[in-house]
């Protein structure tokens, strides 16, 4: 197989492709991660490449349909849609980089008494000697009984290996952590406590090394997840470990390597080792769930979208290659639903939404926006396929929320004033700027209710279809003006239109109307960013007074940290699983007619 010499700039990543790998391949193995939302469909768009110098395959239809005719004749491809035909130079633009990406790992504060699963128990043993012979574990058993009336009957087998040179290097002193009545790691006197919780998302993961003693939080940071590359919504990721079974494995591993990559970061903040860490505690939707515990995925993307498993999990960390204390464990919190995950129960307890009095919703919006409905204490809920165009794909200049992203924008008379992420010159539209746009233009009469482009100075045709100019050439040094397109719009409605839909649903379920809602949560790293009154301008949000919407940042990471410290918060989204019903959109009974009017802009 003939070998190609690539080079990625401006990322500086060079190496060799076969000639049968596609430029997105050959990417992701030199470790450029390209956005690929369709996992290499050649339908998202988002892999763009400029092809700089060197020759490769002729374009495909699919890049034909998505790349305009300049954007073909200035190099652009879709990396996976290309072949090498020789050694390449290729230019990758900041949008198509996955990162850096702005991550959302802050949340509302929310406090519990520590009673955490491991506790430590400082105990000091008697040297074994000729008249007394008794072995080494059960020593350490005998002591924990008697000097703190811990009733321990088992050593993790890992812990047991290490146990004698331990005890003897200690001196016969050691701090046992202690869960359910099994040892699961051993350390010298006064060692730290320590925890991680971790919100494994989609699109970002955020994680939080906690004492797990006074449950203060010691080091708190954001990654992006290199699943990413595999797909960046969870449907893309599942069809790909169907068709080749093999990547389930990979996508597990690369999960596994991010979260011991963040201990291990964590850890250094605060000059700790990630074996200190004796619990986890592990939130994320069901696809990402069972990803990351290697379950089968399949069936999710199946009707009747069925999870492998709901209840809460506890698996020995090692079983799933994390790299803490080889005897603690991980738990994960209970899903509720095929598209209804831990992540989502994690925010109704951090949110306590789930005890509420009077009629709330609880969201996340996201490629998938679960919602929930607590109404005189009972809890229903539903997933809405909003999609990936928050996220800026199918946009033309859509995308994710990275440095040069515009993310709040204003039209003033003609002028549009915007503001990007970082303050750095725009390169194109996040999800919130998407957002305001679509109100900007439907508030100043361009686009009607049915979402149709009218006349505006600022309107053109371009390839045929109308667009509004954002930020022109002239405005961007002659590089292509930043615009939202008819398409673009139509893209938006469906999206905004998907979570309506799920809230109306929901309600019609309950026979309550808009206006009883008294108030709204929204949730994760998306709904921190939008500006609620462009969400309700559109008609995402309902036409509630501005008041009753409270945006909590990521209260899924929260809903973790309380689990990984609170016994008792563990049993409370047990039993918030259990209560939280689970309404399939599409069977709604007037779920088209609702869907057909939630795709209108306004209220
Ligand atoms: S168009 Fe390339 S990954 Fe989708």
């Amino acid at each position: 197989m003939e070998l190609y010499q690539l080079d990625f700039e401006p990322v500086g990543r060079r190496g060799q492709c076969p000639a049968d790998q596609s430029l997105l391949e050959a990417a992701r193995q030199l470790g450029v991660d390209l956005v690929s939302l369709c996992g290499g469909k050649g339908t998202c768009g988002c892999c763009k490449v400029q092809i700089l110098t060197g020759c490769v395959s002729e374009p495909t239809p699919s890049e034909r349909e998505a790349l305009s005719s300049q954007e073909l004749g200035d190099g652009y491809r879709l990396s996976c849609q290309t072949y090498a035909l020789g050694d390449c130079k290729l230019r990758v633009p900041p949008e198509s980089l996955t990162a850096p990406q702005r991550t959302q790992v802050e949340g509302l504060e929310v406090t519990a008494r520590p009673e955490p699963s491991v506790c430590t128990y400082q105990v000091q043993l008697p040297p074994p000697s000729l008249s007394d012979l008794q072995a080494d574990a059960e020593r350490l058993l005998e002591a924990l009984e008697q000097q703190h009336r811990v009733d321990c009957r088992t050593i993790d087998i890992e812990v047991l290996r290490n146990l004698s040179p331990k005890l003897r290097t200690w001196n016969w002193k050691v701090q046992a952590s202690v869960r359910d009545e099994e040892v699961v790691a051993l350390a010298p006197w006064s060692s730290r406590h320590l925890g991680l919780a971790v919100d494994l998302g989609t699109t970002k993961i955020a994680g939080y090394l906690l004492d797990l003693s006074s449950g203060r939080t010691l080091a708190v940071q954001g990654i992006i997840n290199p699943q990413i590359a595999y797909g960046e919504d969870v449907i893309a990721r599942i069809a790909r470990t169907r068709d080749a079974p093999a990547e389930a494995a990979r996508l597990q591993e690369l999960a596994v390597e991010a979260l011991n990559q963040l201990a291990v970061d964590l850890c250094a903040e605060i000059g700790a080792k990630p074996e200190e860490i004796v619990e986890a505690v592990v939130v994320g939707n069901t696809a990402m769930h069972h990803l990351f515990l290697r379950f089968p995925v399949e069936q999710l993307a199946l009707s009747p979208y069925v999870p492998a498993v709901k209840e809460a999990l506890d698996v020995k960390a090692r079983d799933v290659g994390l790299g803490i204390a080889p005897g603690a464990y991980v738990h994960l919190l209970p899903n509720i639903a095929g598209f209804v995950g831990a992540d989502h129960v994690a925010v109704l307890l951090a949110t306590e939404a789930w005890q509420a009095e009077g009629v709330l919703l609880a969201m996340d919006i996201g490629t998938n926006t679960e919602v929930c409905l607590v109404s005189d204490g009972e809890m229903i809920s539903v997933s809405c396929a909003s999609g990936p165009a928050f996220e800026g794909a199918h946009i033309k200049h859509g995308m994710r929320a990275a440095s040069g992203a515009i993310e709040h924008l204003r039209l003033v008379d003609d002028r549009v004033e915007y503001q990007t992420i970082g303050g750095a010159p725009p390169v194109g539209l996040c999800g919130s700027g998407i957002l305001d746009a679509m109100a900007q233009l439907y508030l100043a009469g361009v686009l009607d209710r049915t979402g149709r482009m009218g006349n505006h100075p600022r309107v053109r045709v371009q390839e045929g279809e109308r667009e509004f100019i954002l930020v022109s050439e002239e405005e961007r040094d002659g590089r292509p003006a930043i615009t939202i397109t008819q398409h673009d719009v139509r893209e938006l409605q469906l999206a905004k239109g998907a979570v309506r839909t799920g809230i109306r649903v929901l309600l019609e379920t309950k026979g309550h109307s808009e206006e009883d809602i008294e108030q709204v949560i929204i949730a994760g790293a998306f709904g921190t960013y939008i500006d609620v009154a462009s969400a309700v301008t559109i008609g995402m949000l309902p036409p509630l007074p501005l008041d009753r919407f409270r945006q909590v940042g990521n209260a899924a990471g929260m809903g973790a940290k309380l689990a990984l410290i609170s016994r008792s918060k563990r049993v409370e989204a047990q039993a918030i699983a259990r209560r939280v019903g689970y309404i399939e959109l599409a069977t709604a009974p007037r779920f088209a007619q609702i869907f057909a009017q939630a795709m209108y802009i306004g209220s």
